[in-house]
């Protein structure tokens, strides 16, 4: 399949100018001010792109297909999940593959790789989730980021799978040997439990009091030992779904230090405000995720960890439960048991470029930097992240100008609300490529699927740094 689009304006991190792209054997073979001449006649499609914007594909660092949690499952499998995922500009996803209980890193793998081939309709990697470090497993980790294209870990400080400190210890050093990156959800598991038997002793069991319970100091304290461990072993550590203005400096303070700590923070941490958990009818649990929604003084702090580079990505933590039934019944009198997690692949695009570089927040090129060639390079991802010659054909042709409402029912995710319903955005895909095949189309009021699910494929990443 060859493919001219022409007359576009090509977004890079560093700038942008008007081109031509010609795309064949699944790659962007040449970039050009005037290809056309040269290509018109072999190209087996053209598209005018003029006005529009050619934008690498997203590349969303953080997903949660098909997991099991907090006694549920999070509600998008691989073919639901990918085909939102397309139709919001998202050409790649790295999911967690969760090591459950007496699981090798092999056997979380296969599970996920088995219910993902054939399914995913973009490309897919994984990203090891360890909970339950024995010798075999930590023997098994040089493997993990070496030979399974999979150089990325994630551990946690809070649930019930967290992880102690000498674990976190063990693991940056190994990866540090081995070229492979740690990722640690950092909250601190003993003030949230101390916060929540407080709070049920004070009978405050409603939404709001997540957020109460979860208090900025426990991201701080966390992501401040976090830090210590990554001196004492000489590590380095990306820290993901960052939410609070305290972790920003701590982590501001070290990378001045010279220490490599990579940040990523994600649309909810940006946009959205703890006052929705105030929502009439327990409305407030559409919004239960950890860490929780914090103040506008965060949101803004973080759009500012952005422009300065402390910031190097953003993920949609993409992790789907309905309200109505889940949300509201599971979690009903007890802020505990509420899901946590929110849906967000299919908006992360619209929602960055709307109020982020439309509202002058960040510039688009710094919007491309942190939704896909910083993340394509910190996590390894060598043929993806850039429009440039040899890289893959992940391309969305974006419209700056159109206007979307977005309303779960325009929306492709396997969950009946959408946290940002309501909010009109400007700016949404036109067309989305992956590998050179259009899987996304804009269509009338909304983006439509015209991909085919099973045509994604798993990508193998090489240890690499940003
Ligand atoms: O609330 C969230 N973020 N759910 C998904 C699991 C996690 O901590 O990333
Ligand atoms: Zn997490
Ligand atoms: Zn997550």
């Amino acid at each position: 399949m060859s493919l001219l689009i022409k007359s576009g304006l090509i977004i890079t991190t560093a700038g942008n100018y008007k081109g031509d792209i010609y795309v064949e054997n699944e790659k962007i073979s040449a970039i050009g001010v005037n290809l056309s001449p040269q290509f018109l006649s072999s190209a087996e499609e053209v598209i005018d792109a003029e006005g529009k914007y050619i934008l690498p594909g997203v590349i969303d660092p953080h997903t949660h297909i098909s997991m099991p949690f907090m006694g549920t499952c999070a509600q998008d499998n691989y073919e639901s999940g990918t085909i939102a995922a397309a139709c919001g500009g998202v050409t790649t996803l790295i999911d967690f593959a969760l090591q459950q209980k007496g699981e090798t890193i092999k056997q979380s793998h296969d599970r996920k790789h088995s219910i993902a081939i054939g399914k995913v309709a973009i490309d897919y990697s994984l990203h090891s989730g360890i909970t339950d470090l024995n010798p075999h497993v930590l023997n098994e980790v040089e493997d993990a980021i070496l030979n399974y294209g999979t150089p990325s870990i994630k551990l946690f400080m809070t649930y019930s799978f967290r992880v102690n400190d000498e674990v976190i210890l063990q693991m940056l050093t190994k990866a540090k040997h081995t070229g492979g990156l740690i990722q640690v959800h950092a909250e601190n598991y003993y003030i949230i439990e101390y916060m929540n038997k407080m709070l049920e002793a004070q009978g405050k069991l409603s939404p709001i009091y997540h957020a109460k319970s979860r208090p900025n100091l426990a991201e701080l304290d966390a992501v401040s030992r976090l830090i210590k461990f990554v001196e004492l072993t000489d590590s380095n550590v990306y820290v993901v779904h960052l939410s609070t203005r305290e972790g920003l400096e701590e982590i501001g303070a070290a990378r001045k230090r010279g220490l490599e700590i990579y940040a990523e923070t994600c649309p909810q941490y940006l946009i959205l405000t703890e006052e929705k958990y105030e929502e009439p009818d327990w409305g407030g649990a559409k919004y239960v995720m950890s860490p929780p929604l914090r103040t506008k003084e965060s949101n803004d702090s973080l759009w500012r960890g952005i422009k300065r580079r402390n910031i190097q990505t953003i993920g949609s933590d993409h992790c789907p439960f309905d309200f109505k039934g889940r949300k509201d019944m599971f979690g009903k009198d007890d802020y505990k048991k509420i899901p946590n997690g929110v849906p967000g692949i299919e908006t992360i695009l619209p929602l960055i470029y709307s109020e982020g570089v439309r509202k002058g927040k960040i510039t688009i090129n710094e919007m491309v930097s942190v939704l896909s060639s910083n993340t394509a390079r910190i996590f390894g991802l060598t043929d993806k992240g850039d429009i440039d010659p040899g890289k893959d054909a992940d391309i969305v042709i974006f419209d700056p100008e159109q206007k979307f409402t977005i309303s779960a029912n325009k929306l492709h995710m396997n969950v009946d609300y959408s946290p940002y319903e309501g909010i009109e955005v400007t700016g949404m895909p036109w067309m989305v490529f992956n590998r050179g095949k259009k899987v996304a189309k804009w269509n009338k009021d909304k983006v439509d699927f015209i991909g085919k699910a099973g045509d994604g494929k798993f990508i193998k990443r090489r240890p690499s740094k940003i």
